[in-house]
């Protein structure tokens, strides 16, 4: 097992002067598992390439433990990688697809065997051991690429978004079975994704990229309740959290005709004369028989049982704004109605409008 370490690694491909990965730094502890996530083409394949050796590194280091691995072949860095299209040899049995690398390696015949038959216990494929992968459905070939990376005791798994060939069922239940194997082999993890529920869900420690930029690096809980800047608020939580530009006022701001108080360091902290208030879905109150707050107009309605999501149109000053309000699942509002919502006090996010970074504790 060991640490990992991102020591300002950048980067840059040949023929591109922008890094598609740029100084990264992220100390990741031992047996730790740590989610790169992201949009699309913010660096989070390059990032988990440039730890496996199979991209080079342009400015910085890469460390496993103590070792400085930057110009190390992938061959000596000790890690295992699952990547999304995770390629099982066809005309070889789910055992021989295991225990193919130890083969490579040298590794005698009885020995082998047993590590595949451990892993496959582990991952529960113990019948499948003598099939062919066509056999297999997706949930089971993914836990035999999976097998394949732990036959390998390596220092580090790397996977990146190994469950996107899954459906959106066998996704939920074997993201739950990747994070428990890791925590009971406690082999330090680096697991990329686009899905900010997948990340929030697996991993010990989120790390949110845009533009090859690390943006935070922080716990789930932590991600969710004190995002640094406006892109982390907008991108982690689903429905997305309320940003809305409001004027900053004596006491607070204004929220539609009402004065929200906010913290007053945040407000002084602010250059413009407005600030941009980041509010969950779960975070407005409901003003029943006042017309308080905004006016939101009702589009549509999710419902979910135990509660429900309500779309609306606001109108903040001179723009009309999209809001998500989570009600009761038993106070559902009529869609085209009005519905008068505040902020709950305490549960707003504060951000600068012209810089994005977070003014609020
Ligand atoms: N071999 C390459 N040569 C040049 N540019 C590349 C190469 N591979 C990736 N890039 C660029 O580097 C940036 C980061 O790509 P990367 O594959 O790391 O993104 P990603 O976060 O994994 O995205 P996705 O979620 O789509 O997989 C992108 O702008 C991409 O176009
Ligand atoms: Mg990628």
């Amino acid at each position: 097992m060991a640490t990992v370490t991102f020591d300002k690694a950048t980067r840059i491909y040949p023929g591109s002067t922008k890094p598609a990965v740029d100084a990264l730094e992220i100390d990741i502890a031992d047996g730790e598992f740590l989610v790169l996530v992201g949009p699309s083409g913010c660096g989070k394949s390059t990032s988990l390439r440039m730890l496996a050796g199979l991209e080079d590194v342009n400015g910085g280091a890469i460390r496993i433990g103590d070792r400085d691995v930057t110009h190390l072949p992938p061959k000596d860095r000790d890690i295992a990688m699952v990547f999304q299209n995770y390629a099982l040899y066809p005309h070889m049995s789910v055992a021989d697809n295991m225990g193919f690398a130890l083969k490579i390696a040298g590794v005698n015949k009885a020995e082998i065997r047993q590590k595949v038959e451990e892993a496959a216990k582990i991952l529960d494929l113990t019948d499948y051991l003598d099939r062919k992968p066509k056999a297999l459905s997706g949930g089971q070939r993914q836990r035999v690429a999976m097998g394949r990376a732990i036959v390998r005791e390596p220092q580090v798994f790397l996977m990146d978004e190994p469950l996107s060939n899954l459906d959106a069922k066998l996704r939920v239940s074997t993201r739950t079975q990747i994070a428990s194997l890791q925590r009971r082999l406690g082999i330090t993890t680096v697991y990329v994704t686009h899905d900010q529920v997948e990340a929030l869900t697996m991993g010990d420690r989120v790390a949110v990229l845009k533009d090859g930029l690390l943006q935070q690096v922080d716990t789930p809980r932590n991600m969710y309740d004190r995002p640094a800047n406006l892109f982390v608020a907008g991108f982690i939580g689903s429905p997305a959290m309320n940003l809305v530009e409001v004027p900053i006022t004596d006491g607070g701001v204004k929220f539609g005709n009402a004065v929200v108080p906010v913290q007053r360091d945040a407000l002084s902290a602010a250059t413009d004369k407005t600030v941009t208030v980041g509010v969950r879905p779960e975070h407005f109150d409901v003003a029943t028989g006042v017309e308080k707050g905004l006016a939101v107009v009702v589009n549509v309605v999710e419902e979910l049982g135990s509660d429900a999501f309500v779309y609306g149109t606001a109108q903040v000053g001179d723009e009309s704004k999209d809001l998500v309000v989570r009600v009761g699942g038993r106070d559902v509002p009529e869609k085209g109605s009005t519905l008068h919502v505040v902020p709950r006090g305490g549960e707003t996010h504060v951000f600068s409008t012209s810089t994005g970074e977070r003014l609020s504790d």
